[in-house]
Parts: C-alpha cells; structure tokens; sequence
C-alpha cells in the first residue's frame, strides 16, 4: 500500500510517499539495508562538521537488546512499536569535542540526520516512525549515558504491515494521512507573524 500525499506545490516523490506508520510486518529488515540507512544519516551536514548523532539500534534478532530498547519506551508506543523489526535511539553529544562549548545546534543536527535516514528508509521500501514517547531516565540509565549527550528519539523501522493487527483506537488512526498547515501560515517575510507576500 503506497500512499502520496496530495501537495500545494509539487515535491519529491519520496516526500509523498513517507508517512510514519504504526502496523510494522513481520519481516526483518536487511542488514545491508539497514546499513544504507544508517549511512544516509552519516552524510547530514552538521554545524561544524561536528555530526554530534549517535544511534542506538536494537534488532529483533537479538532479543535482550531489542526489549532493553523496547523497554525505554513509553507504554503507549510500546503497544505497537514492538511489531517494528528494529527499534533505535538517536541521541546528540550537546557540546562540541574540540573544546567541551555547548552545541546549541546539536538537536537540530540529529533531527537533520533522521530525516536523511528516513528518506533513505523511503527510498528502499522502509517507514521509519520517530517517537518522543520514551523516558529519558530510562534511556540514561540503559545504556550508561553521560551527562553531555542527550536521548533525543525513539525510531522504529521495518515493513509496512497490516493495519488490521493494530488495536482499534491505533487502526483509525493508521488509515488517515496526516495534515498540514499551508505554507503561507510558517512563512514569513517582514517580521514575526507576518505573512510573505509572495507565498500563495
Ligand atoms: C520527534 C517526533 C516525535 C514523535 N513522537 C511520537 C510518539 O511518541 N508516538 C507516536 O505514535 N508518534 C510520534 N510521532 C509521529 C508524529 O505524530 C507524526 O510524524 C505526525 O503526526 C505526522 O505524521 P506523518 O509522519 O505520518 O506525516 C513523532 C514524530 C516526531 C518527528
């Protein structure tokens, strides 16, 4: 089931086509595959080339990995997200290594590279769902973090799967495409607020 959204102004086909799916199916996912995506997000560009990402992945194959992950999730996600053959977490070092200053673009940078894993997620018959419901607690204590890097996401990645598996609530849900506010109403030209004149 591939889904295009319909745009004001023609984009990608890749961006049409992502969306964040919830029915993950029962197929793993390709360890070079995998790779792929991982290396799109190595190519993200970076305030200073610093690349502050980190990515945490679990694969279902391993399963004491794969429930440490899983585990860090809040509940809510849990109920669907542990259909995903692998779960990850990006996590940002938050201040640059060439002189401990903090990276005020730190989070900025990692959000830049899960939107170039995600595409490239797209572009080899992958969704990728990212999930700000995880404890951060959690995730420090689990995987030992230090005090400058920050958990950032939670990311489950695999195959589309039937929506008919997820619970009731979760299947609405998963059959509406999401929305958007227009362009016109985040594009700005004078000052805050105040809409470009040339957006339409
Ligand atoms: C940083 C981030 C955090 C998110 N957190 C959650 C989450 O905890 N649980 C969830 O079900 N979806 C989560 N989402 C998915 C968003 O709800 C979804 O991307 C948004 O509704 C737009 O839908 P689309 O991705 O299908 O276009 C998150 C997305 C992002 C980018």
């Amino acid at each position: 089931m591939t889904r295009e959204r319909d745009t004001a102004h023609p984009i990608h086909e890749l961006l049409r086509r992502r969306w964040s799916p919830r029915a993950f199916a029962d197929r793993p996912v390709e360890r070079e595959k995998l790779l792929s995506v991982l290396e799109a997000a190595r190519w993200a560009p970076s305030s200073n080339n610093e690349q502050p990402w980190h990515f945490v992945v679990a694969r279902r194959e391993r399963p004491e990995e794969y429930a440490r992950l899983l585990g860090c999730l809040v509940e809510k996600n849990q109920t669907w997200a542990k259909a995903a053959p692998v779960l990850m977490l990006s996590l940002a070092s938050t201040v640059f290594s060439r002189n401990g200053k903090p990276n005020r673009h730190a989070l900025h940078d990692v959000g830049q590279a899960v939107a170039l894993l995600t595409l490239q997620a797209t572009a080899l018959g992958l969704y990728v769902h990212q999930m700000a419901g995880f404890s951060v607690d959690a995730a420090r204590q689990t995987y030992n973090l230090p005090e400058t890097v920050e958990p950032v996401a939670g990311i489950a990645l695999g195959y589309l799967g039937d929506p008919d598996l997820l619970p009731e609530d979760l299947r609405q849900r998963e059959v509406v495409l999401s929305a958007r506010k227009p362009v016109g109403e985040f594009v700005y030209g004078e000052a805050w607020g105040r809409r470009a004149e040339w957006v339409r």
